[in-house]
This record gives structure tokens, C-alpha cells and sequence, in this order.
């Protein structure tokens, strides 16, 4: 596996700019398959789950290229493949957004249950419910998910939990859909707002976005349009709990801050300087930070995607802090922090953090993505080396995180493993050009 090697101490300054939100690019780039016409997406992270996802539309038979600006071309022309691939869905929980795209362009679809990062049971039971109420007849064989409809017809659907995942499925599978489809307590994230307002692009009818009801009328036809996707609200996240915890002090660019908002506060509790204007975000810290507590909950609730993260920051501030989980089942990594010396103590979905004085750098595992990003936050504010292994983990959603910390002036190095995942999907990622074969 590949490491990344960081010297804990050093505080952080500089400025640096935020890349385009993943969890918003995977579903926008998989949407954009459902013209015939091309669609040119720019502010795609360059990260490897985005990756799949393009890899994943080309065995579909769409036409994905990235262009010498970073921008990726998409075409779902060609598409003729109903049933996506199992070693590439398996890596990415967005890879299941083919199932919506394929009942909506084909009306049949074949898709494994996705993978994604371990973070305890997801289960894809409220897409598949959706998918039944819009008409499709659905069965798991053999580990796919097969659905097919001649013809979507829509429908009113509650969505018994707020889902990111199943509001956007269904969104991209009743874009075209024959009649209205009414989603009631529907995901209000920013990235479902973004894909709303990309399809509205395309000559879709979705209204509501950012509400908990949204409507859809279907339309004949979609077309091809040029969007530049949302910045990353997570990966902004990160970097505010990196400057806090080392000291210093960092400008985030190309931010949206009121989808911070959250996070911001509670950083503000917890003793950071937070100053921000339209879009930028300057953190200033004296590394002294207080205990807080959080809670997660659905947008604009405090993200489950900063959880992580933010007990790692709450594991060297003064006093206790009491961090409850409400999304999934996420504190595995907390033994990893516990290597390092942080104090915490897990009851059901609660984490009781004690600060201590300091934490250690220690040789450490990335069980998931936000676990890895909680293990970077700890070894930036930790005496010593710490070797974070696992690093193919955090370039699906970190795009040059060696670099930019190097950038605010942090003591990190990325050594690669030459059998790396990231490296052959890196590869793969170069042959991303309009001139090579389908085959990815
Ligand atoms: N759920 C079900 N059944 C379903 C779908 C969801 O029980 O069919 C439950 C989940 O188990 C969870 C809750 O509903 O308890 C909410 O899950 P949601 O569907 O909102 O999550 P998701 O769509 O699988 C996305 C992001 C996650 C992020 C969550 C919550 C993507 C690809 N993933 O997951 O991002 O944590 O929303 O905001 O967009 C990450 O980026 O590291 C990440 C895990």
C-alpha cells in the first residue's frame, strides 16, 4: 500500500484552492449520460472515484474523454450495455447512480451492489423501493441489483430517511420519466441541488431543490450543456480542521462558505478564528482549542463526512468533547487515534473524546476516506512521524493532498507502493483521452 509520511509541528500558511465536490461530480457525470448529446463538466476533482465513475459509463458505451483544460466530455450515444461491471462498482458507493441513468435511457438495468467505504451496513433498499414506485420490476440475483421498465412513470415517492443517495437516483432516473414525480423528504445537500440545477441545464424540469419536496416533470428529450461543478464543501471542511489543529493560518479559495456553515460554527466554539466573504474562507489558529460537541445530522446539520475529522481535532483540546453519530456506523478509526494517544471512548454512537496534552505520530491504517482525513488532521497537530497507510484511500476524495498541505508548508511525503491501486487507476486515468479505445 502507499504511505503518506507526515512530520507532525509544523503550523500551516499560505492559501490554497478548493477542488470540485466528488460527491457532487459522480452523480452530474452519470446524469449527463442520459443525452445523446455531449456535455463538457468542468471542476471535476481529479480524484479516483471520479475516475470509476468514467470508466464505469465507458463499458456502459458512453463517450467519456477529459480534455487538456481538466474538463470531461460526456456522450451517452453509444450506450448499449445494460449491466455495469463488478470490480469497478464495487469501489464506489456513486457507482449505483448507473442503475437510475440505465432504467431512464434503457429501461433495464444490471447493477451490483455497490461498495464504497466501509462505514458499517448501506443498504440501497430506498432507491430500490423508488425504483418499484416508478414502476420498475426489481430483483437481487446473485449479488445485481436487475431492474427494468419499459417506460418510468411518475409518481409520488417518501423516502422514508433523508438519503443523498436515493434522492439523487431517483432524480436521474425520472429526469425522462412519462409524468410528475414528487419526492417527499427528499435530501437537501448541496450536491443534490447542484445536480438539479445541472439537469435543469440539460432541459429538465426539477424543482425544489434544497427543499424536502422536490418535483420532476419528465421530458422527451435532454440535451447536451456545459456546467462547472460545485466546490467541495468536505474537502473545505478538512483543510479548516488541518489549520486548526496545526496553527497558523490558511485561506481556503473557491469555497462556498454558507455550506460550511455547520462545521464553521462549531469551529468558532471550539476557539478558531473563522473570517469568510463570498467565496473564501480564512482560518486562523493558536492551535489552544476547546472541547465541543456535535451531533451529525442530514444538511445543514453538522456533516457525518467532518465527524471524523472533527474528533480527531477535539482529541488535543481542552476538556471533554461528546460526539454522537447519527448517519452511519463510523468509529472504527478511533483505535487508530487511540495509537497516537488520543483518550476516546466509543458507547453505541457516541464518542466520548477527552483531550489530551498531545497526540504522537504512530504507523497508522486509512479504514475509510474520512477516517484517513481524521488520521491527517491528528499527525498535523502530533509530535513525531506518522505513517499513514492506506493512501489509495484518500485520493478517492482528496485531489493533491500531499501537495497542498506541502503547499501551507506541512511536513508531508507520499510514497507510493509500485502496486498500488491509485497508481493503475492513475493509468487508467491517463488513457482518459478522446483518442484511445473504449476498452478503459
Ligand atoms: N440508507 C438506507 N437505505 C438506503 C439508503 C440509505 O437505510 O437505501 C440509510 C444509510 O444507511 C444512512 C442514511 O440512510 O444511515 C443516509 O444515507 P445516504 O443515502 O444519505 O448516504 P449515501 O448516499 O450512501 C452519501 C455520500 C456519503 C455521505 C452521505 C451522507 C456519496 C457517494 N456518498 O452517501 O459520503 O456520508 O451521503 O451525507 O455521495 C464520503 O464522501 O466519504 C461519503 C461517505
Amino acid at each position: 500500500m502507499a504511505h503518506l509520511i507526515i512530520r507532525g509541528g509544523n503550523p500551516l500558511y499560505g492559501e490554497i484552492s478548493v477542488s470540485g465536490s466528488k460527491n457532487s461530480a459522480m452523480p452530474i457525470l452519470t446524469a449527463a449520460a442520459l443525452s445523446d448529446e455531449e456535455s463538457i463538466i468542468d471542476n471535476v476533482p481529479r480524484d479516483t472515484s471520479v475516475l470509476t465513475i468514467c470508466l464505469i459509463l465507458r463499458s456502459l458505451g458512453a463517450e467519456v474523454y477529459m480534455d487538456d483544460k481538466g474538463r470531461i466530455h460526456v456522450r451517452g450515444a453509444g450506450i448499449n450495455n445494460h449491466s455495469a461491471p463488478y470490480d469497478l462498482v464495487r469501489r464506489e458507493r456513486g457507482s449505483f447512480y448507473t442503475a437510475g441513468l440505465l432504467l431512464g435511457r434503457l429501461g433495464c438495468a444490471e447493477v451490483p451492489l455497490p461498495g464504497g467505504c466501509a462505514i458499517g451496513s448501506r443498504p440501497v433498499d430506498f432507491h430500490i423501493r423508488g425504483f418499484q414506485q416508478l414502476g420498475a420490476e426489481v430483483t437481487i440475483e446473485h449479488g445485481y441489483v436487475k431492474a427494468s421498465a419499459p417506460q418510468l412513470r411518475g409518481t409520488s415517492i417518501f423516502i422514508n430517511r433523508s438519503s443523498v443517495g436515493t434522492t439523487i437516483n431517483l432524480m436521474i432516473a425520472a429526469a425522462k420519466a412519462e409524468g410528475v414525480t414528487i419526492l417527499e423528504n427528499a435530501a437537501k445537500e448541496p450536491e443534490v441541488v447542484d445536480l438539479a440545477i445541472f439537469l435543469n441545464s440539460m432541459g429538465a424540469r426539477v424543482r425544489g431543490a434544497g427543499t424536502d419536496v422536490i418535483r420532476i416533470e419528465g421530458v422527451k428529450e435532454l440535451y447536451g450543456t456545459e456546467y462547472g461543478i460545485i466546490c467541495d464543501r468536505i474537502e473545505a471542511g478538512t483543510y479548516l480542521m488541518c489549520a486548526a489543529v496545526a496553527g497558523g493560518e490558511v485561506l481556503l479559495k473557491d469555497v462556498v462558505p454558507e455550506h460550511l456553515r455547520s462545521p464553521i460554527l462549531k469551529l468558532m466554539e471550539a476557539g478558531v478564528e473563522i473570517k469568510e466573504d463570498n467565496s473564501s474562507i480564512l482560518v486562523r489558529s493558536q492551535r489552544k482549542l476547546k472541547a465541543c460537541d456535535v451531533e451529525t445530522a442530514p444538511y445543514p446539520g453538522f456533516p457525518t463526512d467532518l465527524q471524523q475529522p472533527f474528533v480527531a481535532l477535539m482529541s488535543t483540546a481542552e476538556g471533554t468533547s461528546v460526539i454522537r453519530e447519527t448517519i452511519f456506523d463510523r468509529f472504527r478509526y478511533v483505535d487508530e487515534l487511540r495509537r497516537m494517544g488520543a483518550d476516546i471512548r466509543v458507547e453505541h454512537d457516541t464518542a466520548i473524546v477527552r483531550g489530551v496534552e498531545q497526540l504522537s505520530g504512530a504507523p497508522v491504517e486509512a479504514t475509510d476516506l474520512r477516517a484517513g482525513a481524521a488520521l491527517v488532521v491528528a499527525a498535523l497537530g502530533a509530535v513525531g512521524e506518522t505513517r499513514i497507510l492506506g493512501l489509495e484511500i484518500l485520493d478517492r476524495g482528496y485531489e493533491g493532498l500531499s501537495e497542498k498541505l506541502h503547499a501551507l508548508g506541512a511536513d508531508v511525503v507520499r510514497e507510493e507502493s509500485p502496486d498500488s491501486v491509485s497508481q493503475k487507476i492513475t493509468f487508467a486515468a491517463l488513457r482518459l483521452s478522446k483518442e484511445v479505445d473504449q476498452d478503459g
